[in-house]
Parts: structure tokens; C-alpha cells; sequence
């Protein structure tokens, strides 16, 4: 299904010479599956006839604001809640100027001010007009208001000059507008939902300058916490010491050892629904951490070092919470999928993440990884491979990918429970 399908497009047309393309825009707009409402500027009826987009769309034109016979029948404000999205093209200098200065001077102004859509302007003028600094300078006043702005091509114009102000095809205003609606539609997948990932290594004490840890560098799990946010979910990122920086959107909660990323991770959980075991926590720490810095031996003899378990971060949130969605990862060096699978089982997990950590180009550090993702449906197991690709891009499958699984067999199988 497209971005426009039984979308509600407002298209709004203003006095440009490209405005013969918007007849043909809205054909398209139609043709992918949308509703179609034009209005039409004062300026805009010098360039094109209204009667032209009413035989289109089916719909009377919509042109003035005041106008008792129209607020009689579907108002500006009703209009303004009815619309999905409103697309502007061509979008000329002086509407953009009247839009960057919040005017409500006529219909299409007011209509912009009035809606909470997302309003999208394809600008088009002669080459001079766009790079004016007024133009440019209202055109930033706009982006900062939240206003999307296509940038108009370059090439020869109507009026014989050459350079940017081209009002792009409609094809690629279509194509422009269906990409934008389909990434809304993504930001909207985990909204209402909170995920709680754990990223990095952790550090062990030994004594006061000494600790073990390992060489992970937390990519995964922070690109995960990005691409979780991205998809409009709450996140709490746990961290151990990394040198990343928290990415937008993510409450990034940073710790040191094993028992402190637990006692975090426990602490959060009550308010989370999508656990995700990402960091590299070491199994073992010093059995007693020295109060001062150990001194080197007077001969050869060597050092024993007691070490004692930590906890399972993993298994013990599974266990806590059973309403927890929890997915881990496994780095493994052989057998990956069949120590992957015995790992889902015993710990009592939704998924698990699996990846060859032997491979270099895909091990710690790197910047990109090739996993199989395990998940569980009942006492079944789906497997999912993926091939090589940058940390950032895989994140957001395996988000998604674990959002469906959550969505259809988690939030199913709780459903009885919930009454
Ligand atoms: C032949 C002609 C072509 C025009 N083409 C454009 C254009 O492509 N882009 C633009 O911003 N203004 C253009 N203008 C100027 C606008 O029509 C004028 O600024 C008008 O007030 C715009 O009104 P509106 O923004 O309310 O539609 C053109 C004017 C004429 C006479």
C-alpha cells in the first residue's frame, strides 16, 4: 500500500507559470489512490481555470475565504482537519513569504495556520525571485516551522532565463509526497511504546586503576536505541563506557559494571515493553576488588585473580517479567544458530540476535554486521538472515522486525490475561 492511499491530499495551487503542471498532479494523486480537494490562490485563477481541477478531482474548487456559501458547506476549518496532508505546488515567492510571515489573507493561508497536517511546498519561480535573500530567508523561516520544502530544479525556465526555480514533474511531486507520507506512517510504528536496551562493555574492577572488560564499542546497541526512536518509541539506553553520543531522542543512562547496568535495567523494566540485551557484559569479575592499587610481585611468580559470576541481565529480566518482550544477542564463534536457539530456549526469550563475532569484518567496532535474527512462535522457531550491511541500516530491520513479532504473537498470546 502506497503513502497516498486513501490519503486526504489538499493540493494547493498559487499564480506561478507552472501552474498548467497541477492539473496533471492531481490526475496522479488520484490515479495513486488519494482524495483530492484543490485550492486555488486569487493568483493562481490568472494561470489556470478551476473548472480544470473541479472536472478532475470530481470536487468544486475551493478559492475564497470568505465566502458564506462555502463555510455552509465544508469551512475552512473543517477543511483544514479534513486534509491529511497539504501539498502546495507551484508554490510562488509571494505565497511563500505570505506563509513565513503566519498571514491568513485568504483561503490557502489560513488553511495552513488552521491545520495539524503536514504541509509540503514545492516553490517555483524565476531564478532571480529564489535567490533573493528575502525569498531564501523566508524559505528558512518556513523549514523552521516545520514546513517541508522540495527544492526546485535547475534548468531553463519559462521565461528564457537558466537556473534553479523549475517546478520538478509532477511524477517526482507524487513520488516526493508518497516517500514523505510512507516515513510519517514509519515514525508512527512504536508510538506509545517503551524500549530498553543495554549497550557497550561493562568494566570489572580489579582495584582502584585496573578492570577487565572486552572491545566493544556499543554501535549495535546505540544504533538500535536511534532506530527505535526513529519509530517514534520511548527509549532508555543503558550504557556502559562508550565513546558515542547519545542519539536524539534516546535517555541514555550510563553505568559502569554488570551489577550496576542490573540494577539500572531493573529499575527501568516496570515501565518497558521491548527489552533488548545488546551489551557486551562480562561474565566474570574479581571475587574482592583491592581498596588500593596492587603492586607488581618482588619475583616471577604469577598473580591469581579469583573471579566469581555475574548476573544474567538477560535471563533475569525474563524471568522478573514475563509480560517483557526480551531479545538478546548472541556472538558466537561456531555453531552460531544452534547456540543461538538453545540460548532463546533457556533463557525465556521472544528473539535473539545472532552473529558470527570470529568474522573481523563484522566483529566489535565495525561498522556494519550480518546477523540471523531467531524468533520464537511458540515451540517453533522462525529464522531470518540478513545479509552484510551498515550497523545503522540492519537496526532498523531488526526494529521492525521485532516490533511485527511483538505485535502479532506478544501482545496476541497476553490478550486472554488482559480480559
Ligand atoms: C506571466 C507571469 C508569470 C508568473 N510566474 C510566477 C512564478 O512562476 N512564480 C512566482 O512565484 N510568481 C510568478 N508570477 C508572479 C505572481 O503571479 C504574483 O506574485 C502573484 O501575486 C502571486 O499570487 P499568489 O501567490 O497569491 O498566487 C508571475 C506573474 C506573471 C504575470
Amino acid at each position: 500500500m502506497t503513502g497516498l492511499h486513501n490519503k486526504s491530499i489538499l493540493l494547493g495551487v498559487s499564480g506561478g507559470i507552472a501552474a498548467y503542471k497541477s492539473a496533471w498532479l492531481a490526475r496522479l494523486l488520484i490515479k495513486a489512490g488519494a482524495q483530492v480537494r484543490v485550492v486555488m490562490t486569487q493568483g493562481a485563477s490568472a494561470f489556470i481555470q478551476p473548472l480544470t481541477f473541479q472536472a478532475i478531482t470530481g470536487h468544486p474548487v475551493h478559492q475564497q475565504l470568505l465566502d458564506t456559501d462555502a463555510e455552509a458547506g465544508m469551512g475552512h476549518i473543517e477543511l483544514a482537519r479534513w486534509a491529511d496532508a497539504i501539498l502546495i505546488a507551484p508554490c510562488s515567492a509571494n505565497l511563500i513569504a505570505r506563509l513565513a510571515q503566519g498571514q491568513a489573507n485568504d483561503l490557502l493561508t489560513t488553511l495552513c495556520l488552521a491545520t495539524q497536517a503536514p504541509i509540503y511546498l514545492a516553490p517555483a519561480m524565476n531564478q532571480q525571485m529564489w535567490a533573493h535573500p528575502a525569498t531564501q530567508a523566508n524559505h528558512q523561516t518556513l523549514l523552521s516551522y516545520g514546513y517541508q520544502l522540495l527544492t526546485p530544479e535547475s534548468g531553463e525556465q519559462a521565461c528564457g532565463d537558466i537556473g534553479p526555480g523549475r517546478l520538478p514533474e509532477p511524477e517526482t511531486l507524487c513520488a516526493w509526497l508518497t516517500q514523505a507520507l510512507d516515513a510519517t506512517q514509519k515514525s508512527r510504528l512504536a508510538q506509545g511504546l517503551r524500549f530498553l536496551i543495554t549497550a557497550g562493555p561493562t568494566q570489572e574492577a580489579i582495584d582502584p586503576v585496573r578492570y577487565l572488560s572486552n572491545h566493544s564499542s556499543g554501535k549495535m546497541g546505540y544504533a538500535l536505541a536511534a532506530a527505535a526512536a526513529s519509530l517514534g518509541a520511548e527509549v532508555d539506553l543503558v550504557s556502559g563506557p562508550v565513546h558515542l553520543p547519545a542519539p536524539a531522542g534516546v535517555t541514555r543512562h550510563s553505568v559502569t559494571c554488570a551489577e550496576e547496568m542490573l540494577s539500572t535495567c531493573q529499575a527501568l523494566q516496570p515501565h518497558t515493553q521491548i527489552f533488548i540485551a545488546c551489551a557486551a557484559v562480562a561474565d566474570y569479575r574479581a571475587a574482592e576488588v583491592a581498596c588500593h592499587k596492587m603492586k607488581k610481585g618482588q619475583n616471577e611468580e604469577p598473580l591469581t585473580l579469583t573471579l566469581v559470576r555475574n548476573p544474567d541481565i538477560l535471563a533475569t529480566l525474563a524471568q522478573d517479567n514475563p509480560r517483557l518482550y526480551c531479545a538478546g544477542f548472541a556472538a558466537e564463534t561456531q555453531q552460531v544458530e544452534t547456540h543461538a536457539e538453545q540460548k532463546l530456549r533457556r533463557k525465556g526469550l521472544q528473539a535473539i540476535i545472532a552473529n558470527d563475532v570470529s568474522d573481523p569484518q563484522i566483529g566489535f567496532g565495525s561498522e556494519e554486521n550480518q546477523v540471523t535474527l531467531l524468533l520464537k512462535k511458540g515451540e517453533l522457531t522462525q529464522t531470518l538472515t540478513y545479509p552484510k550491511m551498515p550497523k545503522t541500516q540492519l537496526s532498523l530491520v531488526l526494529i521492525q522486525q521485532l516490533l511485527q513479532h511483538y505485535q502479532e504473537t506478544f501482545l496476541h498470546e497476553q490478550t486472554p490475561d488482559q480480559g
